[in-house]
């Protein structure tokens, strides 16, 4: 895999590990640590919960950008079993532990009001999991995927990553990697939520900030202004007020972005992009047809993978 610019480091990918256990065939784990990962007053409720794959085909083998599948106990209104649904891993290679039995991931309880019915609605295995104590057994699918990683020479490169909500999930556990690991690069982490009580893993994220001159962590928080006086922003906005030290970290050849979260996040950080940089600080990470150069406000996201074309260099896993 090679990128856009000559100069540039060769992207290489780990060779990871997929589909030990089917959803078919999931190994029974138990959980061994369950806390909340906001503030106590966050409307919303979004849990750290540690898994013990230990003795199983999971155990030390999952990577952060990987997903865990989880099978809930119970049926569903037809009396099948429910079906599997993917958790992505918030810890560093070698687990929590860092000998690969203890495994994390960070779940939202998905609570919602019908839109027509107004009947509440309860997802299933979100709250499953949520619910589950210390000592409770759960099944477990995986590990899945195998692009949304760090590549092989991690320290060669800087690093981007903008999340979204339980998007910080697999950059909790790049970064650990990185830093545990020696990375001496710029790692930048933009981080999105509704208000400041909603940011994730918030005081880990400063500690290792406070501990790493090389580690920036930076927040957008979208219903209240910043703690920095600036209004109510999106991650992409940070692109436009850390001006001054994103731009040259985004010109330098061996950055790479990452990108999750909420689907259509993508859109506005493209668009961002293109109106701070230009030619061939630019094409490093899309390569936009000129029609749609000439008119970058009102992109729209069908144009993604079409007239706006994100290269190697972009990394993305977006959800609805
Ligand atoms: P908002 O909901 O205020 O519009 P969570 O997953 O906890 O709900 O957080 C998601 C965060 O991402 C919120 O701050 C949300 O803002 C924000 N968000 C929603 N849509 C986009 C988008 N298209 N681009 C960037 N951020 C977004």
């Amino acid at each position: 895999m090679t990128s856009t610019s000559e100069n540039a480091p060769e992207i290489v990918l780990p060779e990871a590990v997929m589909h030990r256990r089917t959803p078919k065939d999931p190994a029974t784990a138990t959980v061994v640590k369950n806390e909340l990962c906001t503030a106590k007053k966050a409307a919303g409720y979004v849990r750290h919960i540690e898994i013990d794959v230990g003795g199983t085909e999971l155990e030390n083998c999952c990577l952060p950008g990987q997903a865990i599948g989880i099978l809930a106990d119970g049926v569903d209104e037809n009396g099948k079993p429910h079906k599997v649904r993917l958790y992505s891993i918030c810890s560093p290679t070698g687990g929590e532990d860092g000998k690969g039995r203890i495994i994390a991931t960070t779940v939202k309880r998905m609570i919602d009001e019908h839109w027509e019915s107004r009947k509440l609605f309860v997802g299933v295995s979100s709250n499953f999991l949520c619910d589950r104590k210390p000592g409770d057994e759960v099944k477990v699918s995986g590990p899945n995927g195998k692009r949304f990683l760090c590549p092989v020479n991690r320290n060669d490169y800087s690093y981007i990553f903008f999340a979204t909500g339980t998007g910080i999930a697999p950059f909790r556990g790049m970064a650990l990697d990185l830093l545990r690991g020696g990375c001496t690069k710029p790692i930048y982490l933009v981080m999105g939520a509704p208000y400041a009580t909603d940011l994730l893993y918030h005081a880990e994220m400063l500690s290792l900030a406070e501990k790493h001159e090389n580690f920036q962590y930076v927040t957008a928080i979208s219903r209240e202004k910043q703690r920095d006086g600036h209004d109510p922003l999106y991650i992409q906005d940070r692109i436009r007020t850390e001006r001054d030290q994103l731009l040259p970290v985004l010109g330098d050849e061996s950055t790479l972005i990452y990108i999750c979260g909420i689907a259509g996040m993508e859109l506005g950080i493209f668009q961002q992009l293109a109106l701070n940089l230009n030619g061939s600080a630019l094409e490093q990470y899309l390569q936009v047809d000129p029609e749609a150069l000439a008119d970058i406000r009102r992109w729209d996201r069908r144009m993604i993978h079409k007239q706006v074309r994100p290269t190697r260099r972009v990394f993305m896993e977006v959800y609805a």
